[in-house]
């Protein structure tokens, strides 16, 4: 196995035998290790030293392991360190609250386990897409289907690009496996799409990667990424290439605005532990904020933080529902705007292809989302000077 030789490795483990047997083989993988013996010597290792990964025993003396990664999690410097928990013996019920605790992985402790874990080492480390680095990225997403996600990041993409012309902005489809945003930009993704642009991402310089791989949205003012066109296409996707493709995409625009969707991955971790702004579409109903306020919860325990969220309720299928107020005690933090139905007109402009602010540039529906924009662009650069 190679790697770049020059990542830290942090391992917790209270027993000296297994502690010196990892870091041995850890040491003769080029990594540089430091070791601890309980999580109280382990959480000042890690704050001073920064390591790229810490790996834990979660049998630990003088602190529960929970406790341990809240701690980790709780402390700017080490929000975002992936944390691989190894244990023998745990039962299915133990992992699950091992890593709704904020642990990232899971490794049963095995004669494999040694193996597994430099294996997963450079899974984890290529997933890591630097913050503060490149165009702010707005992810959006939703915890059920049809609460608007698509077209509200469309339409907020476009209102951005008209409220900052003087910035440049991709649209980034990452729903699999039939992404949308093509479709609602009058554009085909049949040649141009997520799963193409991963295939051709080699050493091509960054001008002619965005000429060959992307579209230009002529009536949107962004350019697109679009999605996987069908379940064929997104079989061929190169999953692992996700965090470099975003890089570049960093590098070359100012905003990048990714609808993830519904469903959370490792590669929609890795958009969202690097996003300026995280932006949970939401309609009115219980399930959906019961939901949502999972999804939410386990993303603060991964480490990205409260102040992050933009929360949107959108009321795409009609009055009725819950009010603003009721949705904010569901999901345990303040909505930032309500959308509101718009009728058959919000339909009428998806199914022209056209955005709202130009078909409906009146509309009330068309002003909160202007206003929306305006937030989730300060947000972000606010967020990013930190
Ligand atoms: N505020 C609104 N008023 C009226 N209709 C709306 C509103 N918001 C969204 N819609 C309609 O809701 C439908 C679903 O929108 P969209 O495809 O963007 O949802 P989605 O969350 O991306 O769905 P999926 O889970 O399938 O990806 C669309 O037909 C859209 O026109
Ligand atoms: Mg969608």
């Amino acid at each position: 196995m190679t790697n770049t030789g020059t990542h830290t490795i942090l391992i917790i483990d209270a027993d000296p035998s297994s502690r010196s047997y990892l870091a041995t083989a850890l040491t003769s993988s080029q990594y540089d290790v430091l070791v601890a013996a309980s999580g109280r010597e382990g959480l000042v290792l890690a704050w001073q030293n920064l390591p790229a990964i810490i790996v834990v025993d979660p049998i630990l003396p003088d602190m529960g392991s929970s406790e341990l990664v809240a701690k980790l999690r709780h402390d700017r410097r080490t929000q975002a360190v992936p944390c691989i928990a190894i244990a023998s013996g745990i039962h299915q019920e133990a992992v699950n609250s091992l890593l709704e605790a904020g642990f990232t992985e899971f490794l049963d402790k095995s004669s494999q386990t040694v193996d597994r874990l430099l294996a997963l080492i450079p899974r984890i480390l290529s997933n890591q897409v630097q913050r503060n680095a490149g165009g702010i990225v707005i992810a959006f997403l939703s915890a059920k289907g049809g609460t608007g996600t698509s077209s509200l990041c469309a339409n907020l993409a476009n209102i951005t690009a008209a409220q900052s012309p003087n910035n440049s902005l991709v649209v980034v489809d990452l729903v699999l496996p039939i992404g949308s945003i093509a479709d609602l930009a009058g554009q085909s993704a049949r040649e141009t799409n997520l799963a193409a642009a991963t295939t051709r991402l080699s050493n091509t310089p960054n001008a002619s990667f965005i000429q060959d791989n992307l579209l230009k949205a002529p009536r949107w003012n962004f350019w697109l990424l679009p999605g996987t066109p069908d379940p064929q296409t997104a079989n061929t996707l190169e999953v692992a290439r996700i965090p470099e493709l975003l890089a570049v995409l960093r590098d070359s625009f100012d905003f990048v605005f990714v609808d993830l969707g519904r469903s959370l991955s490792h590669f929609s971790m890795a958009v969202l532990t690097c996003a300026e702004v995280v932006v949970p579409i939401l309609s009115a109903d219980a399930i959906t904020a019961s939901h949502t306020r999972t999804v939410l919860d386990f993303l603060t325990k991964q480490g990205v933080e409260g102040q992050r969220f933009h929360p949107i309720l959108n009321r795409a299928v009609g009055l009725e529902g819950l009010t603003r107020s009721q949705v904010e005690e569901k999901i345990g933090r303040p909505i930032q705007h309500t959308i509101p139905y718009m009728g058959g007109n919000f339909t009428v402009a998806n199914n022209q292809c056209e955005p709202l602010a130009g078909k409906f540039p009146t509309d009330a529906a068309t002003l909160a989302l202007q206003q929306a924009a305006r937030n989730i662009v300060d947000l972000g650069r606010q967020l990013r000077e930190k």
